[in-house]
């Protein structure tokens, strides 16, 4: 791995410039994060927002903070305050090695796993944890809501699974499913909805209920007269 192969993952398709990081957790595994924009820039993920949530999805601790030297990093403040990381400067990452996060999940044990998988939220401010699965091409891969003290700068399961799909380099997203034990209905936020759009335009996304019920979906019909200007990439 080096840091261009890395950067080829960030979606920017509206900036141009890819960004990428790499956080060690407490367990001395590495977690890559890469910028994924997004139609309404403001719901943009950062590299470093990224590559921490997935490494405190994966039960692990965000410690280290590897990048590249580049004037023109991201904002890095909240995340190096929040988990005291340390920042190391580094041009080779070749010694560097990713654990493929892919899991192989047979249809009838989706429920199973998305129920598992509730346990590794990170509920800290509202008790209320969300599991997703995303069904890609190479693989699925799983993710939880994740809350950091700034609520802002946390993110939802839908898009902790979206931004580790595309900072492994998952790219052909396929269909979703999530579980949420708590609320009458298990349903994507608006800004999920709007970050789902962005990869999976018309996919199946399947919402299985707190009361054991299953309903089956279409992203497209999730986000009707959405924004997707065409203009902003041209
Ligand atoms: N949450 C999700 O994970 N997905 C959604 O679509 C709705 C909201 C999480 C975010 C936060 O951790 C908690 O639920 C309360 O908003």
């Amino acid at each position: 791995m080096n840091w261009k192969e890395l950067e080829e993952r960030a979606y920017v398709p509206y900036s141009q410039k890819p960004k990428a990081c790499i956080v060690r957790g407490e367990s001395g595994k590495f977690y890559p994060g890469v910028r994924i924009e997004n139609v309404s820039f403001p719901i943009t993920i950062p590299a470093i927002q990224a590559a921490c949530c997935i490494c405190l999805a994966d039960g692990d601790l965000p410690s280290e903070l590897i990048v590249k030297k580049d004037p023109n990093l991201e904002q890095f403040d909240f995340w190096v305050k929040e988990f005291k990381l340390t920042i190391t400067e580094q041009e080779d990452i070749k010694a560097i090695e990713f654990i493929d996060p892919g899991i192989d999940i047979k249809p009838a044990d989706i429920k199973n796993e998305l129920i598992l998988l509730l346990k590794r939220a990170i509920t800290t401010y509202s008790d209320f944890p969300v599991s997703a699965l995303l069904f890609c091409k190479d693989g699925v891969i799983s993710g939880t809501n994740v809350e950091v003290s700034d609520w802002t700068k946390g993110l939802c399961a839908e898009r902790v699974a979206i931004a580790k799909a595309i900072s492994y380099g998952y790219t052909l997203m396929e269909s979703m499913s999530l579980h949420t034990l708590k609320g009458e209905f298990s349903s994507p936020c608006g800004a999920c909805r709007q970050v789902i759009h962005e990869h999976m335009p018309d996919n199946q996304i399947d919402f299985h209920h707190a009361d054991g019920t299953l309903s089956t979906h279409f992203t497209g019909d999730l986000l009707p007269f959405s924004f997707s200007s065409t203009s902003l990439t041209k």
